[in-house]
C-alpha cells in the first residue's frame, strides 16, 4: 500500500521518516514513567525506607519524561502532516492531470459523485496513511517490542504470558478485517451510489418540480441512503464482535501473568520485585499495541480506495501525440469513422472532407451524430477506428494544445466558469490585451446584455454560468472562439437560442470570423447554412451525401425532406402568428 503511494511523497519522504523516529522517542518517553513507578513500588514491597527526595527525583524525572513526550510526539505529528497533505496535494495534482487526458466518455461514465468522492474523500484517507498510520504505527509497536523482550530477559514465563492476549487480540482483529472485506466492496459501492444519487438530485431539481417528480426523486434519494445504512450497518454487525474481543483482550496484558504470576511468586519461582517489574512494563505496552493495530484495521479500507484511485487513474488515457502542428494544410480529412460512446457504435464509417478555406455544415435529424463528429474533430474522445487528419497530420499525433491553437470549438453545451465574464472570455486567449477582449466580445453581440449589468465585464457568470440566460451564454462562448482567431472553427448550434434579431447579428459576426477559415457549421435552421461551400448529410451515424445546397435538393431526397420541414417550420411560424392577429 505504502509502495503505491510512495511516489508522490517526493521530496518529504525525510518528514516521514523524521515523524516515526520523534514519534518514537515520544513513545519512548512516555512509557519510561512505569519504570520509575517500579523504583518507587518495589523498595516499599520489600519493607524499605525510603527517602522523601528519592520519591521526588522520580517525580520529577516523570514530568520530564511526560514533557519530552509531548514535544516529540507533536514536532512528530507536525512533521508526518506536513508529509502527508503535500503527498495529497501531488496525488490531487496528478490525478487531475491524468483525469485530464480521459476521454470525456470515461469521465462521465464515472459520474460527479464518484470523481468528487475519489478527489476529496479517498485521496483525504491516505492522511490517515502518512500522517498517522506509519509513522505512529512504527513508533507504536517499536518501543513495545523493546519492552516485550526487556519483559523475557526479566521473566521468560510472564513474558511468555504476556503474550496470549495479545495473540488472542491479533487473531480476533484478523478475523474482523477478513469478515468486514467481504462486505466492504458493497458498502463502498452503496456509498458511491449514494453520492451520485444526492448530486444528481440536487442538479434535477429544477425538471423535478417542473414536471411534479418530487415524489419519485425523493424516493429514489431515501431508498439510496437507506441503502447506505443497511450497508453500514451489516457492515457493523459483522464487525462489532471481533472489534469487542480485542479491544477488551489485547491491551490486558495482566490476564494471565495476574492468576500465574501471583503463583509463581507463592511458590518462589520469581521473586516479587521481578513481577512488579514485568507488570509495570506489561501497562506500557497494551495501549500502544492497540493503537498500532486500530491503524491494521483501516487497512481494508485504505487499500479499497486507492485501488479506487487507481483504476481511476490507471484507464487508458486519450491517445495523446507529443508533436506540434505539422499538417501540410488546414484541410480536414474524416476516414471512415467509426465511434461508439460506450458498446454501442453511433458513427459508421463517416468520410468527410472540408477544404481549407471552405465552410463545411452538417445537417441531419437530431441523434443522427452531428455533434459527435464535431467534438471527435476537436478530440474529445479517441475514434474506435478510421482516422481524423489536418494537412494529412492525424489529429492523435499532435499535442492537444497543438490541436487547440488551430481549432476554435463552440459547443451545443455552454459552459461558464463561475469567474467573471471578462475572465469567461480571456479563456479563448489568455494573452489578449482588454481591447481585444472588449473587441471580442462587441462582435459577438455581448456588450448589449453585458451593458446592462452593473459591473459590466466584471459580472460574475454564476455556478457553470447560470447567472446567464442560454442565448448570452451562447454569445460569450462565441466571444471566447473569436478572440482565440484560430483558422479552424467548429460550431455546433451556435444561434440556437438567438431571437431573430439577435440571429441576425450574430450570423453576420459568424460570416465575418468565417472568412478565410475552414469551417464546421452545425445547424437545425438550414437557411442559415444554405450557402454553405458543402452542405453534408447526416443520418443513423452514416453522411449519405455531401454537395452544395442546389445540387442537394436536386439529388438527395433526404436533404429536400429537411429542407422543405426547415421551410415550413418557419412558414408556420408565421402563419401561426398571422391568424393570432
Ligand atoms: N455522452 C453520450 N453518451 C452516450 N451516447 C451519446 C452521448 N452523446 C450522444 N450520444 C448518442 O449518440 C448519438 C448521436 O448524438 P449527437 O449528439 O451526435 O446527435 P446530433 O446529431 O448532434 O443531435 P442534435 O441535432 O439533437 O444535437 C445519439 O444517438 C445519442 O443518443
Ligand atoms: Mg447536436
Amino acid at each position: 500500500m505504502f509502495k503505491k503511494v510512495a511516489p508522490y511523497i517526493g521530496e518529504y519522504k525525510k518528514y516521514t521518516v523524521w515523524a516515526a523516529i520523534l514519534m518514537s522517542l515520544g513513545i519512548l518517553a512516555n512509557v519510561t514513567p512505569y519504570y520509575f513507578l517500579y523504583q518507587i513500588i518495589a523498595p516499599l514491597t520489600r519493607g524499605e525506607k525510603i527517602e522523601l527526595s528519592y520519591v521526588l527525583v522520580r517525580v520529577a524525572a516523570v514530568a520530564v519524561c511526560e514533557i519530552i513526550f509531548s514535544f516529540s510526539y507533536v514536532q512528530g505529528l507536525t512533521f508526518s502532516h506536513v508529509s502527508a497533505y503535500n503527498t495529497l496535494k501531488n496525488l490531487r495534482i496528478s490525478l487531475q492531470g491524468k483525469l485530464e487526458k480521459q476521454p470525456l466518455g470515461n469521465i462521465r461514465e464515472l459520474g460527479t459523485g464518484r470523481i468528487k468522492k475519489v478527489f476529496t474523500d479517498d485521496i483525504d484517507q491516505v492522511e490517515l496513511l502518512l500522517a498517522h498510520a506509519i509513522p505512529e504505527g512504527i513508533a507504536n509497536i517499536a518501543i513495545p517490542v523493546v519492552i516485550i523482550v526487556m519483559m523475557f530477559v526479566t521473566s521468560w514465563r510472564l513474558g511468555l504470558l504476556s503474550l496470549v492476549p495479545l495473540v488472542v487480540g491479533m487473531l480476533a482483529m484478523g478475523m474482523m478485517m477478513k469478515s468486514g472485506f467481504s462486505k466492504m466492496n458493497a458498502y463502498y459501492e452503496s456509498a458511491a451510489r449514494m453520492n451520485n444519487t444526492i448530486i444528481e438530485y440536487v442538479n434535477g431539481m429544477e425538471v423535478v418540480k417542473v414536471f411534479n417528480k418530487d415524489g419519485d426523486s425523493y424516493k429514489r434519494f431515501g431508498d439510496v441512503v437507506r441503502s447506505y445504512r443497511d450497508f453500514t450497518i451489516d457492515w457493523y454487525k459483522v464487525c462489532w464482535p471481533w472489534m469487542a474481543i480485542y479491544t477488551s483482550v489485547l491491551p490486558c496484558l495482566v490476564l494471565l501473568m495476574l492468576p500465574f504470576g501471583s503463583l509463581m511468586v507463592l511458590g518462589g519461582t520469581i521473586t516479587l520485585d521481578k513481577m512488579i517489574l514485568v507488570f509495570c512494563m506489561s501497562f506500557a505496552v497494551g495501549p500502544s499495541f492497540l493503537k498500532a493495530l486500530n491503524f491494521a484495521g483501516k487497512f481494508p479500507q485504505l487499500n479499497y480506495k486507492i485501488a479506487e484511485l487507481e483504476k481511476m487513474m490507471d484507464h487508458p488515457p486519450l491517445k495523446e501525440g507529443t508533436s506540434g502542428f505539422s499538417g501540410s494544410s488546414l484541410d480536414v480529412e474524416f476516414k471512415d469513422v467509426h465511434f461508439g460512446y460506450a458498446d454501442t457504435e453511433v458513427l459508421h464509417g463517416v468520410d468527410l472532407s472540408l477544404k481549407q478555406g471552405t465552410t463545411t455544415a452538417l445537417v441531419g435529424e437530431s441523434g443522427s451524430g452531428k455533434s459527435t463528429l464535431a467534438k471527435l474533430l476537436v478530440h474529445y474522445y479517441d475514434l474506435n477506428s478510421g482516422s481524423i487528419t489536418i494537412g494529412g497530420q492525424d489529429i492523435t499525433d499532435m499535442s492537444l494544445k497543438a490541436l487547440n491553437d488551430k481549432v476554435a470549438f463552440v459547443s451545443q453545451e455552454q459552459f461558464l466558469f463561475n469567474t467573471s465574464l471578462y475572465e469567461n472570455i480571456l479563456i479563448g486567449n489568455p494573452t489578449a490585451t482588454r481591447t481585444e477582449v472588449l473587441e471580442a466580445a462587441e462582435r459577438a453581440q455581448c456588450m448589449e446584455f453585458i451593458n446592462r449589468f452593473p459591473d459590466g465585464l466584471e459580472t460574475q457568470a454564476g455556478d457553470g454560468g447560470k447567472q446567464l440566460s442560454g442565448g448570452e451564454r451562447q454569445r460569450i462562448s462565441l466571444a471566447r472562439a473569436i478572440l482565440k482567431n484560430a483558422p479552424i472553427i467548429v460550431l455546433d448550434e451556435a444561434t440556437a437560442f438567438m431571437d431573430p434579431e439577435n440571429e441576425e447579428k450574430m450570423n453576420a459576426a459568424i460570416d465575418e470570423i468565417m472568412k478565410d477559415k475552414t469551417v464546421l457549421v452545425i445547424a437545425h435552421r438550414l437557411s442559415t447554412i444554405k450557402n454553405a461551400d458543402k452542405i453534408c448529410v447526416m443520418k443513423e451515424g452514416e453522411c449519405i451525401a455531401a454537395d452544395t445546397h442546389d445540387r442537394l435538393l436536386e439529388t438527395c431526397s433526404d436533404y429536400r425532406k429537411l429542407w422543405e420541414a426547415s421551410i415550413s417550420a418557419s412558414t408556420w411560424k408565421i402563419k401561426e402568428a398571422g391568424d393570432n392577429a
